[in-house]
């Protein structure tokens, strides 16, 4: 496979942070028979990220911690999408034998390994959850993001690709009802950035990506009410009458782009329903 990003001109616009953000300038990676490996896919943004990728004629391994929904799901895609191509395997981001386990089994059963997805993401803020919020949201992230560089690196055997972090758009705008998970998604978004602007990487065929979207409904939003959240419902209101509320699908396709479109390097791509897609610059 070839990634146009390890061209000369897509090194020098990574290292100065410029990037292609009009689709006329886009250059698509096909992704019929790549392999994909998603965290947290089991229901919400990780489900619809897998769904966008099979659509498109990806192989996906969906991984979650929850593994009587994710094999649920993974079945439910099997049906609409062939046996072939979908895999669940349990998958704590915490634990780093789960992850490697994960690894090894995706490539081996499906064939390889070209997308990873590091979306699994929690927003506790209160009592002695917070703690579970950086482990799984920063710490999680980093280990996905490093044993993908390990076995999708050209140097290290593998055959380059792509990742994607999900961050939000908490972790570039403040919210009051979350300095926790702000800070963790501040943290994914500038790890990210700092391999992307590292050109080892992209020499050796990887390009890295965050997605950075603002609320969408799924189980993690209807969470923002719980016990466990800073319960500060008209804050809450007033942000959700400025960015909408997306579907799962429309958040999909802004992830799609950073997947696709392989001048995409180092970008930030933030979306939300009242805004749609923009890229942002650090
Ligand atoms: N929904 C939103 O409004 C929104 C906005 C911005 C960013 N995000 C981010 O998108 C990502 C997905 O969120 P969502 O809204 O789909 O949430 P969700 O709660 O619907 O789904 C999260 C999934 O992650 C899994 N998970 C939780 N802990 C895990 C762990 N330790 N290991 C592996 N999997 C684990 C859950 O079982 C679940 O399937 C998160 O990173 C979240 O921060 C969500």
């Amino acid at each position: 496979m070839m990634f146009q990003a390890t061209s000369k001109l897509g090194l020098v616009r990574a290292l100065l942070g410029v990037y292609s953000h009009h689709s006329r300038n886009r250059c698509n990676m096909s992704c019929t028979g790549k392999v994909a490996l998603v965290t947290g896919a089991a229901q919400g943004l990780g489900k619809a990220f897998c769904e966008i990728l099979l659509k498109n004629g990806a192989k996906v391994g969906l991984t979650d911690v929850n593994a009587e929904l994710g094999s649920r799901t993974a079945a439910e895609f099997e049906s609409k999408y062939g046996k072939n191509r979908v895999v669940f395997q349990k998958c704590d981001v915490t634990s780093t034998s789960d992850f490697t386990d994960a690894f090894q089994k995706i490539k081996s059963t499906l064939g390889g390994l070209d997308i990873v997805v590091n979306n699994a993401g929690v927003g506790f803020e209160m009592g002695n959850k917070w703690e579970l919020t950086v482990d799984i949201n920063v710490k999680g992230t980093i280990k996905g993001t490093m044993l993908a560089m390990d076995n999708m690196r050209k140097d290290k055997g593998g055959q380059g690709g792509v990742i994607v972090n999900v961050a939000s758009m908490a972790g570039i705008n403040p919210n009051p009802c979350g300095p926790v998970y702000g800070a963790t998604k501040s943290a994914i978004i500038t790890f990210s950035q700092c391999w992307a602007k590292n050109p080892e990487l992209l020499q050796n065929g990887v390009r890295i990506n965050v997605l950075a979207p603002a609320f969408a409904e799924t189980e993690m939003m209807k969470g923002l009410s719980d016990k466990s959240s800073i319960h500060a419902p008209v804050i809450v209101e007033m942000i959700k009458q400025k960015v909408g509320i997306m579907t799962p699908e429309f958040v999909a396709e802004a992830f799609y782009e950073l997947v696709e479109d392989q001048t995409k390097t180092g970008a930030i791509l933030k979306v939300a329903q009242t805004t749609g897609k923009q890229y942002h610059t650090m």
